[in-house]
């Protein structure tokens, strides 16, 4: 079916429409000076007295091999990055998690923003009734503990909180080891023993987890709440590392680049929306890339979108809802929901936007019962051009997440210069948006040409991988023991 063609009175409010619109819209030339700033500030991150700081961290985890196969035992992990914290209990045969059990527990929103004190209490109390009910006291399991934010890490066991992110704000964490104030809550209780032997992040739990499955994975990348990722560095670049570590050829740096940009390198890309998303977030000012596109803002930033241009009378007669005014109301699972039924992909389109739009509309196909359900459920009367130009902005703002995602990727990919690479993704966002996965394998295909690669999906790697690395940790620890 083809949508019939357009009259002028559609026209000039469509032209209106795009022209509120067109800064999401990224041309070939942003998208490069994107890249630049990437690559330098990745240079700057990683230099020992860069001229000025680096918004990307380019953190060491001190984590310099994958899993070898040798690795056996019980082990548990702990995963703290999203509203729900998880224990887990793996058991590792040859380097392989061959069982596990799992508990989620919600992190309620008051712990979630208040004293880091009672946070760790929480995480403690968790791991206690965890092992209590599965009868696993008194075997002072290793623990791997996932902890999702940026932290300085001075060795596999010792994570500084350097900001908190997405959901979390608690007093008196910033600048306190995560694993020493775990130990601390748990030496509180006096009743649990765990012996923490390594913190990480999401992303190099996913890396290595990738790489039990695909031995050529060399990146490991979030996109959920929040977005990040990690790859193996060549020793020898990392001029800022200072210590003893002459033996050791490469190593996973924690990039941080939901960060990029919090020093003003990326504020030509920034809409009137991005600005508005970062005004109502609970950290204004911090982790501008990863509001862009992060799980958390995408329905936010297209929620801002509609709003505006219901308010300039070119969306659902110029008539908002109560839900629509209320941030967060239009989550991210509604532009999932919404880009199920949109077919049409525009790779590196070099035509005006406006004919990119005619386009668009007309290859939409089918009754679009997603687009009006989640209208219907934000309170909205529509018509069928008030559903064409919502599906527009929901294609238009994931669109450009693929692309921002994709400029990081293939830099990454560009750096390391394998002759093949797997990059093992985690995370909501990229698990149940319908398109993103195409649009970043065409995306990343275009802008590194000469890199193969491949995208994986690496569920809980959070999990899974925070098991396998307290497995490496003890397994180098027995190395230098003896
Ligand atoms: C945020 C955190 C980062 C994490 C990412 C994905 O960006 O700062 O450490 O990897 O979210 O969860």
């Amino acid at each position: 079916m083809t949508t019939p063609a357009l009259h002028l009175e559609d026209a000039v409010k469509l032209q209106k429409v795009l022209e509120l619109v067109r800064g999401l819209d990224l041309t070939a030339e942003t998208q490069k000076k994107i890249r630049n700033v990437f690559e330098s500030e990745m240079e700057l991150g990683l230099a020992k007295n860069p001229p000025v700081a680096s918004s990307l961290q380019m953190e060491n985890t001190f984590l310099p091999k994958l899993c070898d196969g040798s690795e056996e035992g019980d082990y548990l992990s702990l995963d703290l990055g999203g509203t729900n914290f998880r224990v887990i209990w793996l058991r590792i045969k040859s380097g392989a998690v061959v069982s596990e059990a799992v508990q989620y527990y919600q992190v309620p929103e008051d712990v979630r923003l208040g004293p880091g004190v009672k946070l760790f209490d929480f995480l403690a109390e968790c791991i206690h009734s965890f092992m209590d009910e599965r009868q696993l006291k008194g075997q002072n399991l290793p623990l791997g503990f996932t902890f999702s934010f940026p932290m300085t890490q001075r060795g596999l066991d010792v994570g500084i909180l350097v900001s908190w992110t997405k959901s979390f704000n608690c007093s008196g964490v910033v600048g306190e080891d995560a694993v020493k104030m775990l130990n601390d809550a748990i030496h509180r209780r006096g009743d649990t023993d765990v012996n923490v032997i390594a913190v990480l992040n999401d992303t190099t739990g996913t890396l290595v987890q990738g790489a039990f499955v695909d031995r050529k994975c060399a990146i490991g990348l979030i996109l959920g709440t929040g977005s990040n990722a990690c790859y193996i560095e060549r020793a020898d670049r990392i001029e800022k590392w200072e210590g003893e570590h002459k033996d050791v050829k490469e190593v996973v740096i924690d990039v941080e680049w939901g960060a990029f940009g919090d020093n003003g390198v990326l504020d030509f890309i920034k809409t009137e929306y991005d600005k508005e998303v970062d005004r109502n977030s609970l950290l204004v000012g911090s982790f501008t890339f990863e509001k862009h596109f992060g799980g958390k803002y995408l329905g936010e930033i297209v929620r801002c979108v509609l709003v505006r241009l219901t308010k300039e009378g070119l969306l659902f007669q110029g008539k908002t809802s109560e839900e629509l005014l209320q941030h967060g109301a239009f989550t991210t699972r509604f532009v999932s929901l919404i880009e199920e039924f949109s077919q049409q992909n525009f790779f590196n389109c070099e035509k005006k936007a406006f004919n990119k739009f005619l386009h668009f509309r007309d290859n939409v196909n089918g009754v679009d019962v997603n687009t009006s359900s989640s209208l219907k459920e934000l309170g909205l009367n529509f018509n069928k051009d008030d559903i064409d130009i919502v599906k527009y902005i929901c294609w238009l703002v994931s669109d450009r997440a693929a692309i921002l995602v994709s400029i990081c990727t293939a830099s990454l990919l560009e750096r390391m210069d394998r002759p093949e690479t797997t990059v093992a993704i985690d995370g909501s966002l990229f698990k149940h948006h319908p398109r993103l996965r195409s649009f970043m394998e065409k995306y990343i295909a275009a802008m590194a040409p000469a890199n193969k690669f491949k995208l994986m999906l690496a569920e809980d790697g959070s999990g899974k991988g925070a098991g396998l690395i307290a497995a490496i940790a003890s397994r180098l620890k027995k190395q230098q023991a003896h």
